[in-house]
């Protein structure tokens, strides 16, 4: 039986993580605001589609809790979105559907040539061992620009090609208000926190799916990392250590604390 993207078999499956894993994020997702419940039985139809037709590592919950914060901002303003991990290009056709429906923008940045060179060896919360081979989710700039036209909504999406490390410190927008990290890499996330962090809206947030691995939940429980390299005192992440998605919010000051 033929089992990958645009077979009954991948369908079968989706539907039925929808009704077993990821039930609670598709419930949160459609009745947190009644309002919008046809708007957003629209976009589910529409990210479930390209979960059907394209291989993608996230699962449809993620991207429901992280299309939910898009909707949110847009309801003051048109968000500004930053994801970096593009792979294949999955998992920003679904943001740029979410970001579209806010009338919004998103700017994604990706090597396009894989996972970089690196000699990190990872662990898993739950204790597997792993290494993210260079090279590894090699999806070409053309390919995803193809995708994005049949699945997305390209006109909302900047692709940003080159090393994180090159891109991000100019080619970011100032102000973000959702950003997405999906690198794998303590180095990458790294660099992603440092670059996008002080640029986060007071009301933004940033997700990393990267909290199931042991490095990742080490740095962002790091107290040195986020004052010497951030600058910014170390925010509360909750499920840290727990969860795979994990939300960053910026601390708020406190307004009964003027000085
Ligand atoms: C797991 S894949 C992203 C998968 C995608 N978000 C999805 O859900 O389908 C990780 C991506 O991070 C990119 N990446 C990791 N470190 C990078 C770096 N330092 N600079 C540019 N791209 C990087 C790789 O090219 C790869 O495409």
């Amino acid at each position: 039986m033929r089992r990958g993207p645009g077979t009954l078999y991948r369908k079968a499956l989706t539907l039925r993580y929808l009704l077993t894993r990821d039930r609670g994020e598709v419930v949160a997702f459609l009745c947190q605001r009644p309002a919008e419940l046809p708007r957003r039985l629209r976009l589910l139809t529409r990210l479930v589609a390209v979960t059907n037709a394209v291989r993608g590592y996230h699962t449809l919950g993620e991207m429901l809790t992280v299309a939910a914060a898009i909707l949110d901002v847009g309801r003051c303003r048109p968000p500004v979105a930053v994801e970096c991990g593009v792979g294949y290009g999955a998992s920003t056709a679904k943001l740029s559907l979410a970001v579209a429906a806010a009338g919004g923008h998103l700017h994604a940045f990706d090597s396009f040539r894989g996972i970089p060179p690196n000699a990190e060896e990872h662990r898993h919360l739950d204790g597997r061992v792993t290494a993210f081979r260079p090279r590894a989710f090699r999806g070409r700039l053309r390919r995803v620009e193809r995708l994005l036209a049949q699945w997305g909504a390209p006109q909302a999406v900047t692709l940003h090609k080159g090393w994180f490390e090159d891109t991000l410190a100019t080619q970011a927008p100032p102000r973000v208000d959702v950003a997405v990290l999906d690198v794998d890499l303590v180095a990458s996330t790294r660099t992603c926190l440092v670059q996008l962090l002080p640029r986060l809206a007071p009301d933004g947030v940033l997700f990393t799916q990267d909290g199931h691995l042991q490095g990742v939940v080490e740095l962002l429980g790091s107290l040195t990392f986020w004052q010497s390299e951030v600058g910014i005192a170390p925010p509360a992440i909750p499920g840290l250590g727990r969860r795979k998605l994990l939300a960053i919010r910026p601390m708020r000051p406190n307004p009964g604390r003027g000085t």
